[in-house]
């Protein structure tokens, strides 16, 4: 299957649409069969399919992301994408909030507002590029991950390796899809503005935003991926 063509991407959203339609309507779904061990290809091109979609992809700028973004149908796809993240207890410790382009007003004002309680004296020229941020990418959500209430006792980390699958999830989709997709967080995603913006609750935490468009160039990755070596080892006897 090839990433970013049409055939890979025909294929992709058809696994994705018998997905929707698995829909129980009780608020969680069937996986698709593929992963029941169901009709998945063979293992040969599969894991060719794994290996290049997941090598391939890379954090585009949101600036670099324009239209079109994902439709409705591609946007619920990539959420139920979200939903496959392994996810100890069945919690969902996460939400992600949509921020449409006619309400990003409220994110840009959010952004610059943050920026002047933390330096008062930024420029106005400051002021206008925080807004600025917040109207990049045609899709814009802000992942969220919900860290308690502690009851069922599954740790905050877990929760938040959750998260970050289900992120992964979803570039990995719009990916195959052959949208581009970057991640940005910074300084605001702390700030009680944003967090009356959005209605958290206590125990939940802004993590960063999830951007997706159309990649207007693909800048091949700064720097290259860790070797194995770099972060494995292998535990010996004890001493
Ligand atoms: C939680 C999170 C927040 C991030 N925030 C930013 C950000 O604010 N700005 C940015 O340029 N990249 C951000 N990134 C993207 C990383 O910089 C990027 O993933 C990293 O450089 C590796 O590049 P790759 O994703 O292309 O492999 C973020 C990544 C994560 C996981």
């Amino acid at each position: 299957m090839e990433v970013g063509s049409s055939a890979g991407n025909r294929e992709t959203m058809a696994m994705m649409t018998q997905h929707n339609q698995n829909g129980k309507g009780d608020g969680r779904s069937r996986e698709p069969e593929a992963a029941t061990g169901g009709a998945m290809p063979p293992a040969s091109e599969s894991w060719a399919f794994a290996q290049t979609l997941i090598h391939t992809r890379r954090n585009v700028a949101p600036r670099r992301l324009l239209e079109p973004g994902p439709d409705d149908a591609q946007l619920q796809a990539l959420l139920a994408l979200a939903a496959a993240a392994p996810d100890h207890g069945q919690l969902t410790p996460w939400r992600f909030v949509i921020v449409p382009q006619d309400q990003r007003h409220q994110l840009a004002d959010v952004f610059a507002l943050a920026l002047v309680d933390r330096d008062p004296s930024a420029t106005e020229a400051q002021i206008a590029s925080a807004r600025e941020k917040a109207y990049r990418a045609p899709l814009l959500l802000v992942a969220v991950a919900c860290l308690g209430p502690r009851e069922p006792d599954t740790p905050s980390l877990e929760r938040m390796v959750s998260l970050g699958a289900a992120i992964q999830n979803m570039l990995l989709g719009a990916h195959a899809m052959g949208f581009g997709s970057g991640l940005t967080s910074g300084k605001a995603m702390a700030s009680n503005r944003l967090r009356d913006l959005l209605a958290l609750i206590e125990e939940e935490q802004v993590v960063c935003c999830v951007n997706i468009g159309s990649a207007t160039r693909n800048k091949p990755r700064d720097g290259l991926r860790p070797e194995p070596a770099a972060f494995v080892q292998t535990l010996g006897p004890a001493a």
